[in-house]
């Protein structure tokens, strides 16, 4: 029989934060899952046939509880009998659903704040009197029913935290998920365990055996296809598969184009030798052509899904294939906008990207609550190679996205040859190990330069380091300027069409990891 996992429910008010609160809970051994904000207490009864639900936290989000359309919770949920933490957006929210006041702050407080604990009880068990916390809020709780209490205050804000005299409810005015808050983990970890009484039953490990078993009771007899791309979450998605539908699997491996060099080879030499059908589609003229002249990001992103899904559409035709597995994770999701009130970040080709009309009878995605950090991890288990459990992450649509602007077959010559300086010289420097992510850009902006004694007007090429620990957020990476220089003498002197080379030290946020 499968446990059923204890489970803290995080529910979304579309803040910036809102999966960092998922992956500290998960962190702690206890599962938790992404819900809609307004969630009803009898779809919180349905989730408890699938998980023992033992508490809600309410993320913040980026509206004001005045606005007329902001994000509210279904006042039943207070009824569930569940302790509820609200941070930032969902402390307000809650105060103001209880008849507590909340109103603009006089000075709003962005970035880290001290805060006076004044009752050290539940929530901020063991905390110190003076704690750093990270704030980011415009409206403030300044004050609370009779059968609420404050517990902490800063200068701008007289109610930073709070809790119900008698029910296990409380509300905290700064982010503890976040690593600027010293003590946040102390205060997530009370939460689960001390108001919660959760026990820690939730391991990676676990979810092999429980992923097989989805595969195979979605599948059943039926015959499937893989996308594979030879990253690790397909790679993770494949070996799953292949564990749970042996030889009524096919591997689809895409070439369209844009891998890079030595990519289409590395990965035919691999994925060949396993015991599953292993297909390598050709697909780099058609690729080409329904991209020519498409120059918007989202638009290359659509036309590289649609044509991924096409081009799988008629592998099945010829295998009898019905469904179609995907390494999707979570933050493609979350980032291709699954969640109401959040942005669409960027359509990944897997999610947003995909066309409306697709043949097949279901998308199966084995992976799509994990994050990156745990494909990880479940790729150790399955024993998957080094080399590719270790692989840097590389986006479906491939250097396609890292060539800006309308794509041709010189740029796409220019782009491989400049990323694989990149990875030649990160990778000599012993570097490799501590970056998320390594690569170049062809920006479509050209600049004057000289070579030899000549004029030149080429490309500028942009290279991209970043570390990051589930790519949700990244910083740029402060390679050291010799290798920095290595890249570009080598970029400029081997590739005659580029006259420049920049380093992007923007983190993510506010840019994105990818340039497009
Ligand atoms: P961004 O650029 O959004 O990227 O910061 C986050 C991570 O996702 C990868 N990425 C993609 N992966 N299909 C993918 O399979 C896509 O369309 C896609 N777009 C971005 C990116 O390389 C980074 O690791």
């Amino acid at each position: 029989m499968q446990v059923k996992y204890d489970t803290i429910l995080v529910l979304d008010f579309g803040g910036q934060y809102c999966h960092l609160i998922g992956r500290r809970i998960r962190e702690n051994g206890v599962y938790s899952e992404i819900v809609a904000h307004d969630i009803s207490p009898e779809e919180v009864k349905a989730l408890g046939e699938k998980f023992n639900v033992k508490g809600l936290i309410l993320s913040g989000g980026p509206s004001s509880v005045y606005e007329p359309n902001a994000p509210k919770l279904n006042p039943r949920i207070l009824e569930v009998n569940l302790p509820i933490l609200g941070l930032c957006y969902g402390h307000q929210l809650l105060a103001q659903l209880t008849n507590g006041k909340v109103k603009p702050a006089a000075c709003k407080e962005y970035g880290i704040s001290q805060v006076a604990i004044d009752k050290p009880v539940g929530v901020l068990e063991g905390l110190d009197k003076e704690e750093k916390v990270w704030m980011s809020h415009g409206d403030t709780v300044y004050e609370l029913p009779a059968d609420f209490e404050e517990l902490a205050h800063t200068e701008n804000c007289p109610v930073a935290a709070f809790r119900h005299k008698q029910k296990p409810i409380y509300g905290l005015q700064w982010h503890p998920e976040v690593i600027h808050t010293t003590h946040g983990a102390a205060m997530l970890h009370n939460f689960i365990f001390e108001v919660c009484k959760c026990e820690a039953n939730w391991k990676v490990e676990d979810i092999i055996e429980k992923m097989v078993q989805e595969i195979k009771s979605e599948v059943g007899s039926a015959k499937a296809i893989i996308g594979l791309s030879g990253g690790i979450d397909s790679s993770v998605a494949t070996a799953l598969a292949a564990k749970a539908l042996g030889d009524q699997l096919t591997a689809v491996f895409v070439d369209h184009g844009f891998m890079r060099e030595g990519e289409p080879e590395a990965i035919h030499e691999t994925f060949s030798k396993l015991p599953i059908h292993f297909v390598m589609a050709n697909a780099q003229d058609r690729f080409m052509q329904k991209l020519v002249g498409v120059s918007d990001p989202e638009k290359k992103r659509k036309v590289i899904g649609e044509e991924f899904i096409r081009v799988f559409e008629e592998i099945a035709e010829k295998t009898g294939a019905q469904y179609l597995l995907q390494g999707t994770i979570y933050p493609d999701r979350i980032e291709s906008g699954i969640r109401k009130n959040s942005d669409v970040i960027k359509s990944h080709h897997n999610v947003a990207g995909l066309p409306t009309n697709i043949k097949f009878k279901k998308i199966v995605e084995p992976l799509r609550d994990l994050y990156k950090d745990e494909v990880r991890k479940v790729a150790v288990m399955l024993d998957l190679p080094k080399e590719l459990v270790n692989r840097q992450p590389f986006p479906g649509p491939g250097l396609a996205v890292r060539i800006i602007g309308a794509l041709t077959e010189g740029k796409v010559t220019v782009a491989k040859k400049a990323d694989a300086v990149v990875r030649q010289e990160i990778e000599k420097s012993g570097l490799a190990e501590t970056l998320w992510q390594y690569f170049a850009v062809l920006t479509d902006t050209k600049a004057t330069g000289v070579k030899g004694d000549s004029r030149a007007y080429g490309y500028v090429v942009a290279v991209r380091a970043a570390e990051s620990r589930e790519a949700m957020t990244a910083n740029f990476a402060q390679i050291p300027y010799p290798v920095l220089e290595r890249i570009s003498t080598r970029i400029t002197n081997e590739i005659p069409q580029v006259t420049r080379v920049v380093y992007d030290i923007t983190h993510k946020p506010p840019a994105t990891i990818e340039w497009e």
